[in-house]
């Protein structure tokens, strides 16, 4: 079974991205800028929103969080998202979810303008992605695609099973899928025999947030199996993936944390790169 090294792609990526910034200074006099909203002090969004400022000033982007209270209202936001849509050097936004229960999401989302929505969250990206054209396309399935296409660049024909639907991952990651000419199966918790559904798979992304819910005898010996669960338990953090059972039979897995994770942050940068790129133009 061969683990594959998130954290040693992300590094890889980040590493072209802080090459790209440089380039892209000397050309344009200017750097790609991310501007963070946190809302509240919820302690997982707080290390992820550190993660995210560290790594873009690591990669010479413009970095920026604006932090509001929980008890902020939804209009001093949705305020603050058009300065931002409208301030030149701010070339992506992202807004950490989830957000307090007064706030409506979808609202948030829709404020961003689409050519500056580093998440892909906006219904102008979904829709863009799954017709095919260029779109910001979300961090975390973006990071999965690359990690399955560093390992195996042709796809056309794998059969793919996504557990999972949410709009964050297991939607987008679909249609990832489908771009490369994978039959697609699209599984979720009302799926009548989900091993069934997975023993049939090439490849597996794993986007449910069940702890360790596949094992060992749901998959396939020279199976491709992409966990994406990040989920707490009394034994530490775990995967979707019974990661000991699975690591047995797949023929490429990865690792939970070291996986996925890194990939997503650096993937977000490179969405912001992106989306400044195309504001260049
Ligand atoms: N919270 C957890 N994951 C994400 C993400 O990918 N984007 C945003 N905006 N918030 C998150």
């Amino acid at each position: 079974m061969i683990l594959i090294d998130g954290k040693k792609v992300a590094a890889e990526l980040r590493k072209e991205l802080k090459q790209e910034v440089t380039e892209l200074k000397a050309k344009h006099n200017k750097v790609p800028g991310l501007t963070v909203i946190l809302i509240g002090d919820l302690t997982p969004s707080q290390i992820y929103v550190k993660n995210k400022e560290k790594s873009a000033n690591e990669v010479g982007l413009k970095s920026e969080v604006i932090k509001y209270p929980d008890s902020v209202e939804e209009k001093t936001v949705l305020e603050k998202i058009q300065d931002l849509n409208n301030d030149e050097t701010v070339s992506g936004i992202l807004v950490q979810l989830p957000l307090p229960k007064h706030i409506d999401k979808q609202k948030v989302i829709e404020a961003i303008d689409p050519s500056k929505d580093v998440d892909g969250f906006h219904p102008m990206n979904v829709g863009n992605l799954s017709s095919g054209y260029e779109s910001s396309i979300p961090c975390t399935p973006l990071g999965c695609y690359l990690l399955i296409k560093k390992f195996e660049p042709n796809l056309s024909g794998k059969k793919a099973v996504v557990v999972g639907r949410s709009n964050l991952n297991g939607k987008p990651m679909t249609q990832l899928l489908l771009k490369e000419n994978c039959t697609v199966t699209i599984t979720h918790s009302k799926t009548k025999d989900l091993k069934a559904e997975c023993l049939e798979a090439d490849i597996i992304v794993a986007a449910v947030g069940i702890p360790e819910l596949v094992r060992g005898d749901w998959v396939k010996k020279d199976a491709i199996v992409i966990d994406v669960g990040i989920n707490k338990t009394d034994n530490g953090i775990v995967g979707d993936v019974h990661f000991d059972e699975v690591s047995k039979n797949a023929k490429a897995l990865t690792p939970v944390p070291g996986g996925v994770g890194p990939m997503t942050i650096a993937c977000l940068l490179k969405n912001t790169i992106d989306c400044f790129k195309r504001s260049q133009i």
